[in-house]
């Protein structure tokens, strides 16, 4: 490395000090399912339902991350990331409840080689493996997961505590709530209404109960929450559109975002999902435990949505995963380029994201925690020359960075993923990572993207 600074070519720079990172989830690359006394998740009783994972795949082999780990950190270090988010299995943690001195170790040295590699540890304590122990006492739903969740938070962030550098609580809570428990596509694969908006608040108390745990255990470490937000807009201005859109953006934006930075569910939001006894389950003072000022907020983007209150050509109904929103149509966009996942690639979206919270709550430092596109690569003597990917990165990266420019406090980016990886209910057919996996040798390549992002990292600019 020179002692130089790097020129750079645009002058698209990013702030001093902004987090360059890769992100992944230890179900979706970890494997070792069996292995040192790790239980079973929800995901591993999911996935072995026939039907319910594309291909009938599992969380075996994933990206054999948990025997590879340290390899995979030299291969962080040799891209030059400053930064690796992952997630912390809670069933290889507390199987039974009881903490797992071998389950913990593996994070313990995780941490230690991050930190070795001057890479930063960015710890999620949950990434949806909820322990199948508990979804059969009733998951989420039930008011006393979110006591378990504290628990399991007091046996891990002790252990790591300030050396990890960043703590986030949860995970996209939305999708574990409604894609888990409304639309039954992600598990435990369960398809109640009601069931959904109780995991959704039990979920964010969960979150309120366990920084509690971490302002104590860890009170040297900033800690927030991962939240996927998606700019809604109406797809004209009627006011059944207007009306829909509300309705999209309330559950799917401000159902999450209020409550944690505005001290409290929004009303609109709290009256649609009264039919399906949301405000029964939030007892007196819930919403103060879960406004425990966070220190700052992932933002995963990864599209927007256009909405109607009516069919329109082309658009389809909303899903299970939207209560009470049978009037609601999603309105595609026939001219924008899509990924392998089918979603528009809308780059725009994601300074509309960033925006929609700088402009709406307290100030709040952001990050983007993930952010990346599926896409069908192939390895080509021994290349992967995914020139769809390096343009969504660039794209998003502007993007990102037109959000500074409009005074959005972003200090961080962390693509969606380092390595291919378990994409749930699609299992290994879409591939998100900057780095190839074969599957049935575990060899790892680089793609064209990792290089470029490596040079992105290093310039902190965009070349
Ligand atoms: C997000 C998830 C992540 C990954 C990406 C593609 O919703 O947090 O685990 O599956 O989507």
């Amino acid at each position: 490395m020179s002692a130089e600074p790097l020129p750079t070519r645009t002058g698209l720079a990013f702030p001093p000090g902004f987090v360059w990172g890769a992100a992944t989830a230890a179900f979706q690359v970890e494997g070792a399912t069996t292995v040192d006394g790790r239980e079973p998740s929800v995901w591993d009783a999911f996935a072995a339902r026939p039907g319910a994972v594309a291909g009938g795949d599992t969380g075996e082999p994933a990206a054999d991350h948990y025997r590879r780990a340290a390899e995979d950190v030299a291969l962080m270090r040799s891209l030059g990331l400053g930064a690796y988010r992952f997630s912390l299995a809670w069933p290889r943690i507390q199987p039974g409840g009881l903490p797992n001195v071998r389950g913990i170790a593996f994070y313990d040295r995780l941490v230690d080689s991050l930190l070795a590699a001057g890479i930063q540890p960015w710890a999620t304590l949950y990434h949806w493996d909820l322990p199948q122990r508990l979804e059969d006492l009733g998951g989420w739903p039930v008011r006393d997961t979110a006591y378990r969740f504290a628990e399991y938070a007091e046996t891990i962030v002790g252990v790591l505590g300030d050396r990890v550098a960043s703590w986030s609580t949860l995970n996209e809570p939305w999708c574990a709530a409604m894609l888990g428990y409304g639309k039954g596509i992600h598990a435990p694969g369960r398809t109640d209404p009601a069931a959904a908006a109780a995991a959704a608040h039990h979920l964010l108390l969960g979150h309120g109960l366990a920084m509690d745990v971490l302002r104590r255990d860890a009170p040297r470490a900033p800690a927030g929450i991962t939240l996927n937000l998606y700019p809604v807009t109406p797809a004209s201005d009627t006011p059944a559109d207007v009306d829909a859109a509300r309705r999209i953006d309330g559950q799917q934006n401000r159902l999450f975002l209020d409550p944690v930075l505005r001290g409290g569910y929004p009303t609109d939001v709290v009256a649609d999902l009264a039919p399906f006894g949301f405000a029964d389950v939030v007892l007196p003072g819930d919403e103060d435990v879960i406004a425990a000022p966070v220190d700052w907020l992932g933002v995963n983007y990864y599209r927007g949505y256009r909405v109607a209150g009516s069919p329109t050509p082309g658009s389809s109904p909303a899903g299970a995963e939207w209560i009470g929103a049978d009037a609601v149509h999603f309105v595609p966009d026939p001219a924008a380029p899509r990924t392998d996942s089918g979603w528009e690639v809308q780059p725009a979206g994601l300074t509309a994201s960033l925006l929609q919270v700088h402009r709406g709550y307290r100030p709040v430092p952001l990050y983007v925690t993930e952010n990346g596109a599926a896409y069908p690569d192939v390895l080509r003597a021994g290349e992967i020359a995914d020139t769809d990917r390096v343009a969504f990165l660039d794209a998003h990266l502007r993007a990102a960075h037109d959000a500074v420019t409009h005074g959005v406090d972003l200090r961080g980016y962390f693509y969606w993923s380092l390595l291919d990886n378990f994409e749930w209910a699609e299992g290994y057919a879409k591939r998100f990572g900057l780095v190839h996996v074969d599957y049935a040798t575990q060899q790892r390549t680089p793609k064209r993207s990792a290089h470029w992002y490596s040079e992105v990292i290093a310039r902190n600019a965009l070349p």
